[in-house]
């Protein structure tokens, strides 16, 4: 048995990242500060051992990161646009706290770091799929947070010998990601509107595409970069490998619906990537990894959990 601390683990992707851990039998840490995290994430887990920080803050990623093997950094403030109206708050949890944790995990000795980095590091370029070897050209302060947490995951390695892995992920989505809010991802909110009765708003003209990806398909991706021997200092995408467009996106949420609003079109968001869709072939080379679960596949649980919701909170 291993020890792993999940930084965020009580967020969307972290309590899945947890859920599976707790599946494989593995010792669990949680640190969250729960701004966005929620305890009722974790509530149906007893062996995870939750305590409740900010990475930020002095002392706490000294304290979480004591005796563990493996740490998965998952904890950040995410969005695009909420990084374009509050860049101090959002520097100060992304890259302050990544490096704090970066620190600590020297200190203590940690056998290896993954930073969940981003998709958006990429921005507007004129070849997809995008890859790794392409250069990085932020359009947002998140964006360039995850670069520079890219680049202290880097540093770390050369300068103390702390082994990290990047991770870059394409649009993630599936049940437990909060749609409450303007800076939610696209289909928590397209759910909550189609739950709801609602019309979901579209930026631009709806043509605009991404890679989503299922939570599942992350998960694998990040506990094999956990271990896998090769991929010590690297930075790798992990994503479905498509691509699809809002428009088509909303006509398949709603086939699965069985109905919903036209939606209602607005203009386009600041900092808004126009194309995104990842080359997977370095994960699959480096980590043996392989997308799981399609876009439709992921679907299908992701809608079923919105509507249970609505049916719980009704
Ligand atoms: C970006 C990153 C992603 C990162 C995420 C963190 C890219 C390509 N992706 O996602 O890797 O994890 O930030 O938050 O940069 N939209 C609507 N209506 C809505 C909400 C969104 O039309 O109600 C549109 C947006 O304008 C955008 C698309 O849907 O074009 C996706 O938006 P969102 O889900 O917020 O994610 P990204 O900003 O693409």
């Amino acid at each position: 048995m291993a020890s792993y601390l999940v930084t965020g683990g009580a967020g969307f992707i972290g309590s899945h990242v947890v859920d599976e851990l707790c599946s494989r039998g593995e010792r669990v840490r949680v640190v969250d500060s729960l701004v966005t995290g929620r305890r009722e994430n974790l509530a149906h887990l007893t062996d995870v051992e939750l305590m409740v920080g900010d990475l930020a803050a002095p002392d706490v990623a000294d304290e979480v990161t004591r005796d563990v093997d493996f740490v998965v950094h998952l904890a950040a403030i995410p969005s695009v646009p909420r990084s374009v109206a509050e860049p101090v708050t959002t520097n100060h949890a992304n890259v302050t706290g990544t490096l704090r944790l970066f620190e600590a995990a020297r200190r203590n000795q940690v056998k290896r770091v993954v930073f969940a980095s981003s998709s958006s590091v990429y921005g507007n370029s004129p070849t997809l799929p995008k890859h790794e070897g392409m250069p990085a050209n932020p359009l947002s302060p998140y964006a360039l947070q995850k670069l520079i947490g890219e680049q202290y995951a880097r540093l770390y390695l050369e300068l103390h010998g702390l082994d990290t892995v990047s991770v870059r992920y394409f649009n993630v989505f599936g049940p437990r990601q909060d749609p409450s809010s303007a800076y939610s991802g696209v289909i928590s909110l397209f759910a909550k509107c189609l739950t709801e009765g609602q019309a979901p708003t579209i930026y631009g003209d709806g043509e605009q595409t991404r890679d989503f990806t299922y939570v599942k398909n992350v998960v694998d991706g990040t506990l094999r970069a956990c271990h896998a021997p090769d991929a010590a200092g690297r930075v790798m995408n992990v994503s479905c490998g498509d691509r699809v467009s809002l428009n088509r996106l909303y006509t398949l949420m709603r086939e699965y619906a069985g109905g919903g609003q036209d939606p209602e079109y607005t203009a386009p968001r600041v900092g808004d990537v126009r194309d995104s869709q990842a080359d997977v072939s370095l994960a699959r080379e480096l980590l043996g990894y392989e997308p799981l679960v399609s876009l439709a596949d992921g679907l299908a649980p992701t809608m079923d959990w919105y509507k249970s919701q609505t049916v719980h909170t009704a």
